[in-house]
């Protein structure tokens, strides 16, 4: 797709408020035969073969536009642009004041963008997604817009990224490969990728990890990404992804149907932060940020950990595994405490396909969050609404800590059915060293957004790498 200023060829865009009068008669017309009259995300086109071709475009109310609609109303152009076999718009922004700022400019390119993903690499009969270009022109050009329009497209580049990384299947996504993909990106754009190998793993000491990942002759990798580029500050933010590329449940196995056939989407948290690194070193941001992800595959085998056993992690915490299945929380244990007490990073954020109670929680739309640390949330959460991805503060207090104690070992690794997505964070916190400001994002629900048929342009801009790039963006 291309996003091109000044020039005037191709369809006709016209944006239509609903309550705003124009002077058109195509728009009399559809208004009278209550066909369109400028609700939002509308789209009527009036396309004859020889003749002027026209689209109106549904804007609402003006009072109520914002971002995450414009989003939407250019997913929804494109998508009919493509149904009619129309590859070149010229659309003009109307006079309003909110519409002519960068934002608004980002958003168009970003809701256009979103509209070509797909993931159909396993298909034999491919199509090509034709090539589109529109043509944006202003009554006052903004200066910054030709820069604007450069940064939404590398923002939704590295968001393909992420959203190809957890559509792909274990078959070929597994630690070894996920590591070899990142450092592939990475390393030509600056980022200084360390991939450790189970032996190299057990020197470290990640009991956690390599308990999780030993039932798998897919062997895991610990992945450190480090990207200092601001010399001036001491602050570094430290990522961690939860990057189980396979989650079987293990001995406690999860039914086939619904629930284990969407598991190759558990590094939907590696897959965030792989495609953070990738966008914050893309755009040279000035800023201190190391990734960490803890690759492995949960799965059953003679070797595999067992309910019942009692191991040891990093920190020299032991967990009593109760369920094998709440192994996410296991590996993000050995990654949070590297990097908060080995790397001392100044702050920390973990994303996880953590817990199923998240989705019934939330559901597919809202990430739930965790933190130790107020003020860092705010700062991620005004992160997270200027990217449009909706995040969800739950409560945390002494009386769901009680949950994850064990009366063998120092925690358990399930706090029960009730309050789940609580306990589970909960049981990281247990591994943030030095009180270091924390925020657990559980992406379960959010992570599915990603997925090509179920996409939805509203809050879902893959998974909070625009949240993230946000944060990192105000550094
Ligand atoms: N990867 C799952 C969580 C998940 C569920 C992610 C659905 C995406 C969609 C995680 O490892 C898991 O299995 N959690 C258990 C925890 C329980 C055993 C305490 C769950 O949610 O059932
Ligand atoms: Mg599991
Ligand atoms: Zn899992």
């Amino acid at each position: 797709m291309k996003f091109v200023l000044n020039k005037k060829d191709g369809v006709r865009v016209t944006p239509i408020f609903e309550n705003e009068n124009y002077n058109s008669e195509l728009l009399s017309y559809t208004k009278e035969k209550e066909l369109f009259s400028g609700k939002l995300k509308e789209v009527y086109c009036h396309l004859p073969f020889d003749g002027q071709k026209e689209i109106l475009l549904g804007f609402g109310n003006k009072d109520d536009l914002s971002e995450d609609k414009v989003r939407e109303i250019f997913f929804k152009l494109i998508k009919k642009l493509v149904e009619n076999k129309e590859y070149e718009v010229a659309i003009e922004l109307p006079k309003v004041e909110k519409i002519l700022t960068s934002d608004f400019v980002k958003a168009l390119v970003e809701g256009s963008l979103h509209a070509t993903y797909k993931f159909d690499k396993y298909k034999s009969d491919k199509k090509e997604f034709p090539e589109i270009t529109i043509n944006i022109s202003t009554e006052e050009l903004l200066p910054t817009l030709e820069e604007d329009i450069k940064e939404a497209e590398d923002i939704m580049k590295s968001i393909f990224f992420a959203r190809d990384l957890v559509n792909e299947r274990a078959e070929y996504l597994y630690p070894e490969t996920l590591a070899n993909i990142a450092k592939e990106k990475l390393s030509p754009l600056g980022v200084e990728v360390e991939i450790y190998d189970e032996k190299q793993c057990e020197e470290l000491g990640l009991k956690g990890l390599l308990a999780v990942g030993r039932s798998s002759v897919r062997k895991p990798r610990f992945i450190v990404m480090k990207y200092l580029n601001n010399k001036q500050s001491e602050e570094v933010i430290g990522l961690v992804g939860k990057g189980v590329t396979y989650d079987t449940g293990g001995y406690s196995l999860k039914p086939t149907a619904n629930s284990m056939d969407t598991m190759y989407c558990d590094m939907g948290g590696a897959g965030t932060v792989i495609g953070t690194m990738n966008l914050v070193a893309t755009r040279k941001l000035k800023t201190n940020v190391i990734a960490i992800v803890g690759a492995c595959e949960n799965t059953v085998s003679g070797s595999s950990y067992k309910p019942g056993d009692i191991i040891s992690t990093l920190s020299g915490k032991t967990i009593e595994v109760l369920n094998t299945d709440a192994e996410g929380r296991i590996t993000l244990a050995d990654s949070v405490y590297y990097a908060t007490e080995k790397l001392k990073v100044s702050k920390v954020i973990d994303l996880a396909t953590l817990t199923g109670a998240c989705l019934v929680a939330l559901g597919e739309f809202y990430t739930g969050a965790i933190t130790n640390n107020e003020k860092f949330y705010n700062e991620l959460s005004v992160a997270a609404k200027e990217a449009g991805e909706r995040v969800w503060q739950l409560p945390v207090d002494d009386s769901f800590r009680e949950l994850n104690k064990s009366s063998v070992a120092d925690v358990k690794n399930t706090g029960g059915r009730l309050g789940g997505t609580i306990t589970a964070g909960l049981f990281i916190e247990n591994f943030v060293a030095n009180d270091v400001p924390w925020v657990h994002l559980d992406i379960a629900g959010t992570a599915y957004l990603s997925g090509p048929e179920k996409y939805l342009p509203k809050g879902a801009t893959g998974v909070h790498v625009k949240t993230l790039y946000n944060l990192l963006n105000k550094n």
